[in-house]
């Protein structure tokens, strides 16, 4: 137990503890969440408790009113009041429902085919020998999701990457609580705001608003007094939409991407699958390979009432209102119980991942995450002669950011 023998020859309250956490975290997470699961599932930290195994990660993320979301204070004065900031609150009964009404399900396919086109259009333009994955197609393809399928143009690209980029750092890679992180995501939040306030002035009188995009919707049915929500929370929504979408999805991409390129025998699977265009076998791989380096391993919550972690088991530990719990999704997709023969890259149904979350905080984009993620990897295998670089020149570079800035590969030999 490397990481466990030398965490306990620390004094409980050392916070070398949480520095010795963090730097396992980064040097090996899997090794280090499997010595959790095996030997200290639920691990008290000074600034969090660690919780590991599946059956406890479910159970905290389903019980949404004890264990609430922490995304407030880095949410409120940017993008305004939003169902991911509230527990047992109007905006996750109502909202999610209004929004999950116009995302449809019947525009998954053409979701999907929007981002293969955009992915091989970008692709096609990139010269061999190289690509780099981020400039060219996992930022643009759910960039342009959103202002062609969602119905949110936004003033420009850059604009809008940018907002992107400062709300997603702050609201969920900000546990130092950074307040140069806060303050751009708050006016990244109050300029995106404001656009979208003048942008839906342009689209009065919003009962005959055009266009079978999810703004149109929106506006239609708010307007017919069907939504619930005032002028305010559509606007707060509809940059929702653009704050979950970019980041989340890019990151995606390129962990999946490299995880099935390190893989020889993966990857010649992978690009029999993308040239048959069998979806079920092709999307099997990405979320498999996601599972090796997931867009996030945590998902943090906080008590808001005397609870119990894991109760009525060997490791039942009770933990106080403030506490924060830093939820191991990632480590739970290892969990043998319900991945058995963890370490095995192997085909799985689909549900049992956890990349998009669970629970009432479930993620709203699910579904077009689903077709987006695959469909722009698809393209990517697709291109002749795609292969890591030599060395670790494919190394992905996160420019001392949170997310991925460069994932450069080779094709076209
Ligand atoms: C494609 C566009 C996307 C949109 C519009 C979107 C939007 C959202 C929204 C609004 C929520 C909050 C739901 C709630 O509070 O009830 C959410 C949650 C979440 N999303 Fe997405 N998302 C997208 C893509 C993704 C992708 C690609 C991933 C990961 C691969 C992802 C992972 C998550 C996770 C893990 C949560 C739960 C957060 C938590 O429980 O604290 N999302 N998403």
């Amino acid at each position: 137990m490397p990481f466990l023998d030398a965490l306990d020859a620390l004094p409980p309250a050392d916070p070398a503890r949480t520095g010795l956490f963090y730097e396992w975290l980064r040097r090996d997470w899997r090794a280090l969440f499997g010595e959790l699961r095996a030997h200290r599932p639920v691990l008290p930290l000074p600034p969090f408790t660690v919780v590991s195994r599946w059956a406890d990660v479910v159970d905290i993320l389903s019980r949404n009113e004890t264990f609430r979301v922490p995304y407030a204070p880095h949410m409120d004065q940017s993008v305004g009041p939003f169902m991911l900031a509230r527990d047992g609150a109007v905006e996750n009964w109502r909202d999610k429902s209004v929004m999950r009404a116009v995302l449809r399900w019947e525009d998954v396919p053409a979701i999907r085919a929007l981002a293969a086109k955009v992915a091989a259009d970008a692709l096609a333009a990139a010269p061999p020998p190289t690509v780099d994955v981020v400039a060219t197609v996992s930022r643009l393809v759910p960039l342009r999701v959103v202002q062609q399928a969602f119905g949110f143009p936004g003033p420009d690209d850059a604009h809008m990457l940018r907002w992107s980029w400062a709300t997603q750092a702050d609201m969920f890679h900000n546990p130092a609580n950074d307040p140069r992180l806060l303050a751009a995501c708050n006016t990244a939040g109050q300029e995106m705001r404001a656009w979208v306030r003048t942008f839906l002035a342009t689209r009065e009188p919003w009962q005959t608003a055009q266009g079978g995009d999810s703004v149109s919707r929106l506006l239609r049915m708010t307007a017919n007094g069907l939504s619930g929500l005032d002028a305010e929370q559509v606007v707060s929504n509809i940059c929702g939409l653009l704050v979950g979408a970019i980041e989340t999805t890019s990151q995606a991409i390129v962990n999946a991407t490299e995880q099935i390129l390190l893989r020889p025998d993966i990857t010649a699977r992978a690009i029999a699958a993308a040239g048959e265009k069998d979806d079920a076998a092709f999307d099997a791989i990405v979320w498999e390979a996601l599972r090796f380096n997931p867009m996030t391993t945590f998902v943090a919550r906080v008590v808001a009432e005397p609870a119990v972690i894991a109760p009525g088991s060997p490791h039942e530990t009770a933990v106080a209102p403030g506490s924060v719990i830093a939820v191991g999704i990632g480590s739970a997709m290892f969990d043998p119980g319900v991945f058995p023969d963890p370490d095995a890259f192997r085909a799985r149904r689909r549900t049992a991942y956890l990349h998009t979350g669970f629970g009432p905080h479930e993620c709203l984009g699910q579904f077009v995450a689903y077709a987006i993620i695959p469909e722009t990897i698809r393209q990517i295998l697709l291109l002749p002669g795609i292969a890591l670089l030599e060395g670790d020149a494919s190394r992905i570079d996160e420019g001392g950011g949170p997310f991925a800035e460069h994932f450069v590969v080779a094709h076209g030999a």
